[in-house]
C-alpha cells in the first residue's frame, strides 16, 4: 500500500490515538487486511508502540494479518444455522470454491471463514458475502450466490463448465 493513503486516512482521524480502532478499520477497508508494513507505519507517524497496533489488529476478528480475497464469505455455524443445515453449506461452499474455511482462493477472489450467529437466527441458516445477507442458504442455492461475485473467478466458472 502506497503510505500517502495511509497518511490520507491518520489525517482524516486526526493522527487521535484514541481513534486507532477507527483507522485500522479503515486500513482493512482499504487492502482487506492489515500489511505489516503499514501498522509500522502508523506506530511510527503515531509513536504508539507497534505492540499496541498489533493487540489491536488480533484482537478483533475483523481484522486480519493475512491477505483476504476481495470478497469475504462468512457462514454461520450458531446454533440456530447449524440445526438448519449450516454444515452443509459450508461444505458445499469449500467444494465450490476448492479452499477450505480460513482459506484464500488463488485467484484472491473469495476469502471463506465462519462465524457465530450474526443474530438474524430468524433467518436461518445465513451467509454473508462482503455485507450482503443470505437467509434460507441450501446447498444448492450455494453455487448461484457465489457465481454473483464470481464473474473473473476461474475456481467458479470450472464449476459452471
Ligand atoms: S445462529 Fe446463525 S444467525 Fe444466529
Amino acid at each position: 500500500m502506497a503510505f500517502e493513503k495511509v497518511d490520507e486516512i491518520l489525517e482524516k482521524h486526526g493522527y487521535r490515538h484514541d481513534a486507532l480502532i477507527g483507522i485500522i478499520q479503515d486500513i482493512q477497508r482499504l487492502e482487506n487486511y492489515l500489511p505489516l508494513e503499514t501498522l509500522r507505519h502508523i506506530s511510527h507517524r503515531l509513536e504508539i508502540p507497534l505492540s499496541r497496533i498489533y493487540y489491536i489488529a488480533t484482537f478483533y476478528k475483523s481484522f486480519s494479518l493475512e491477505p483476504r480475497g476481495r470478497h469475504i464469505v462468512k457462514v454461520c455455524l450458531g446454533t440456530a444455522c447449524h440445526i438448519c443445515g449450516a454444515t452443509q453449506n459450508l461444505e458445499q461452499m469449500e467444494r465450490t470454491l476448492h479452499i477450505c474455511e480460513g482459506e484464500t482462493t488463488k485467484d484472491m477472489m473469495f476469502s471463506l471463514e465462519t462465524v457465530n450467529c450474526v443474530g438474524t437466527c430468524a433467518l436461518a441458516p445465513v451467509a454473508i458475502v462482503d455485507d450482503t445477507y443470505y437467509d434460507a442458504v441450501t446447498p444448492e442455492k450455494v453455487e448461484k450466490i457465489l457465481s454473483n461475485y464470481a464473474t473473473e473467478s476461474e475456481g467458479i466458472e470450472s464449476e459452471k463448465n
